[in-house]
């Protein structure tokens, strides 16, 4: 069925002309407002096809497939002539880029640019830490401007939208995608989702060398049961409203162009076809403006969940659920036009869905500069500032967890040590310091920590390495088998015991001629994201027992993780002094690693999650309620009978080379319910020799109230930077937004005259308390 709703206009006449001789070289930026965008999208709307429509809100896979998906089997550039296409992704090639946009633009009827989306995560040639790793910065400006690089590169590519940022709450280690959020805390989530989107899109998503972003996944992936990943998630509705939704509403507020809406059941109804949250929550409540993509192939699989009955019934869901794109798999393509034929759907409904898209394309600038000047690519990749912030967005990123009797920093010229071992699997990693995202765009040459050390130690100390066990997947990772991939990962092969013991032995006969041992355990970057989700935290593959083994040597011992999860580190925790957690660190992470450890950066990072003690403790997050049995009671032993129900390092956590004092925190309440404005202020003080950061938290509890609330909640925080010695006050302002919650017995949102505690310090466990009362 071809319907023409109209023929080819003048308007139509003056985009071609536009877009075949505009100037090539020109940065890609729109010089249109609002109203004229929307005029632009509507009046080509109204020339195209119902075919021509049903291809925007296709996004096509640029890579092979598995079969089971409804895409045809012809070449992009065929099923481009014929319609266009809303969207590309997973191509990387800025000359394949091109070459495919010169079809959609050139030879399309309509001349619509087609949109090129890729998982650009945390970085695209200059890789900056993992997620998680950003987000123990505490640094938003830091996590901006990061992602302001990772823009400018793969747009300097032809990149126009990333999926990222991934806001996804996550309280369970088990859950491999922890790695690419911001943890456990919607108060910092919401810090680093805004901070993101800033960085990727600019004041919006229009701005020259900066990219459309994506908040995924919408919404609740990350309380998938047991921590098993695309697992349902059950979450009561004032859990989505204090928790899960929070950083996705921030980045709405933020402004981000695009959502990609989640793989897993959301209480029995499939994120994907969940009209609760794509209509109600997300257009109707929050008035968002851009588009919705589906993740990938999650149209498609909303029959294999057992949501839709067929394809075509699969694309009904979605569809009039709201979903805007179909990400992959062809239903849309395939089975919008006969719903729209059988009177399933109806015209206005299509052109209500294309329209955001093609609204998207007019502010991006698509349409005046759809190419990608390729002779930019390389000054832009070869900046040698983004090196740079990439080496110091790792150091600010990297935790310390212990510095027993002050092992740290290491000194080049100490009398003691003259010699050090560095161990293990993942001290020559480098495709490993990335992540699994960070290896799949075109990274550049990683720093391994073995390089960044030998860099540092120079002739002042003999460095030697020892591998180690081997560690491994114990099933594959499926994305082992993309090539974007796979070109980039570094499989460690697997050993027979003896060889294990072998390795282990070797590793240990360094460590005893050596005088200090530097263990760089944790796990492979395939071991952490999608499909990686664990039963146990373990440290892998006999890493545990080389661990201990160097221990028992008794001599001095730094344990350094790479990882993208809180691992089970009980017994390190009690017998190795040192210990950094490097998260993955990116390109630059052997260089970071390396001046944290010699002291020519300090440690600045505080965790944004919970550490457990094992698995056993998950999910396991500080915002809990209190229960008749508080924590705070002097007799309270444990939840457990057999561990300790508290965390091993708490939520907010962080060591550094120098200490800090608070005092003089006062709380000075203004206003009543309506309109109050409590203004917090704090004395903090560097007591240590060193100048040092401090990330200065702000926790309050509400004590009554028409539902339990929290016996914790961040509520502010700042990163400040002060020398040996001084002092600052540091202030705080909780309004309206700090003091709200969704209600559960008045399903609404309130702000309770109620007496509030207060807490100010450097972890979720801050001793210092004041209170104030909110008064009718
Ligand atoms: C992931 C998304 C990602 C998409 C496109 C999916 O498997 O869940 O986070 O953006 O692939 O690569």
């Amino acid at each position: 069925m071809k319907i023409r709703i109209a023929p080819l206009t003048c308007i139509a006449f003056l985009i071609t002309w536009t877009i075949l001789f505009q100037p090539a070289h020109l940065a890609a930026q729109s010089s249109l407002n609002d109203s004229q965008i929307r005029d632009k999208a509507t009046s080509l709307l109204r020339q195209m096809t119902v075919e021509e429509k049903v291809a925007q809100l296709a996004q096509l896979p640029g890579m092979d497939i598995p079969d089971s998906s409804e895409n045809e089997k012809r070449p992009l550039q065929e099923i481009l002539k014929q319609n266009g296409a809303g969207s590309i992704l997973w191509i990387s090639d800025p000359k394949e880029i091109n070459r495919l946009q010169h079809v959609a633009v050139e030879q399309s009827r309509l001349h619509i640019p087609v949109l090129f989306g890729l998982d650009v995560i945390h970085g695209y040639h200059t890789i900056f830490p993992a997620p998680i790793a950003m987000a123990s910065s505490w640094d938003p400006k830091m996590v901006e401007e990061a992602q302001a690089v990772a823009a400018q590169e793969a747009r300097a590519a032809g990149i126009q939208w990333t999926f990222a940022p991934m806001v996804d709450i996550a309280r369970d280690a088990r859950w491999g995608r922890m790695v690419e959020g911001a943890g456990e805390d919607p108060y910092l989530g919401s810090a680093i989702a805004r901070a993101q989107v800033l960085g990727f899109q600019g004041k919006q998503p229009a701005a020259p060398d900066h990219v459309l972003a994506c908040a995924k996944h919408f919404a609740g992936y990350g309380a998938a049961d047991g921590g098993r990943d695309y697992d349902s998630s059950y979450i009561p509705e004032e859990q989505m409203w204090n928790t899960y939704l929070v950083p996705f509403k921030a980045a709405v507020d933020a402004g981000v162009g695009s959502l990609m809406s989640a793989y897993m059941d959301l209480n029995d109804v499939p994120a994907t076809g969940n009209r609760w949250l794509l209509h109600d929550v997300l257009r109707d409540t929050w008035h968002f403006q851009g588009f919705v993509v589906s993740d990938a192939f999650a149209v498609h699989s909303l029959m294999i969940h057992g949501y839709a009955r067929d394809p075509q019934d699969a694309a009904h869901k979605a569809f009039t659920a709201g979903l805007n794109m179909d990400m992959a798999s062809g239903t849309y393509l395939k089975y919008l036009p006969i719903e729209l034929q059988q009177k399933h759907i109806s015209m206005p409904q299509i052109d209500a869905a294309v329209l955001p898209i093609l609204e998207t394309k007019f502010r991006m600038g698509l349409f005046e500069h759809p190419y990608v000047d390729e002779s930019r690519l390389e000054p832009t990749l070869n900046d040698p500032a983004h090196q740079q912030l990439a080496r110091s967005a790792a150091q600010r990123s990297i935790v310390l967890l212990r510095n027993q009797g002050g092992l740290l920093p290491l000194d080049k010229n100490s009398q003691s040590i003259h010699s050090i071992a560095v161990i293990g699997p993942l001290a020559e990693a480098q495709a490993d310091l990335l992540s699994m995202w960070g290896a799949m765009t075109k990274p550049a040459p990683t720093v391994s920590i073995l390089q960044g050390i030998q860099a540092k130690a120079g002739s002042a100390m003999h460095v030697e390495f020892a591998h180690g066990p081997n560690i491994r997947r114990d099933n594959p990772s499926p994305f082992e088998d993309i090539a974007m991939i796979s070109a980039v990962v570094q499989e460690q092969p697997a050993q027979s015991q003896p060889q294990r013991q072998q390795s282990i032995d070797d590793a240990v006969a360094l460590a005893r001629r050596s005088d200090l041992s530097i263990l760089v355990l944790g796990e492979l970057d395939l071991m952490s994201g999608e499909y990686a989700s664990r039963s146990s935290l373990k440290l892998s593959g006999g890493q545990e027992e080389l661990l201990e083994a160097v221990s028992a040597l008794g001599k001095p011992v730094v344990l350094v993780l790479v990882n993208g999860r809180p691992l089970d580190i009980s017994w390190a925790s009690d017998h190795v002094p040192a210990i950094l957690e490097a998260w993955y660190p990116g390109s630059q992470g052997g260089n970071a690693v390396a001046d944290i450890l010699f002291g020519d950066a300090s440690p600045s990072a505080h965790l944004p999650v919970s550490w457990p003690r094992n698995s056993g403790q998950l999910p396991l997050y500080y915002n809990h309620n209190l229960t008749q049995n508080p924590e705070t009671e002097p007799d309270f032993h444990s939840r457990y009978q057999d561990l300790s129900s508290l965390p091993l390092y708490p939520f907010g956590y962080g060591l550094t080379y120098t200490t800090f004092a608070f005092d003089n925190l006062k709380v000075t309440p203004t206003g009543r319910v309506d309109g109050a404005k409590i203004e917090v202020s704090v004395d903090v003080t560097n007591t240590g020799a060193r100048p040092g950061d401090e990330v200065v938290q702000l926790y309050i509890h509400q004590r009554a109230g028409s539902a339990s609330r929290p016996i914790r909640q961040l509520k502010g925080f700042e990163k400040v930077t002060l020398a040996s010695g001084s002092k600052r006050t540091v202030h705080f302002t909780l309004g309206k937004d700090e003091l709200q919650f969704w209600s559960p017995t008045v399903k609404t949102w309130v702000v309770e005259p109620e007496q509030f505690d207060v807490w100010v310090g450097e972890d979720s466990k801050a001793p210092l308390h004041s209170e104030f009362q909110l008064t009718n």
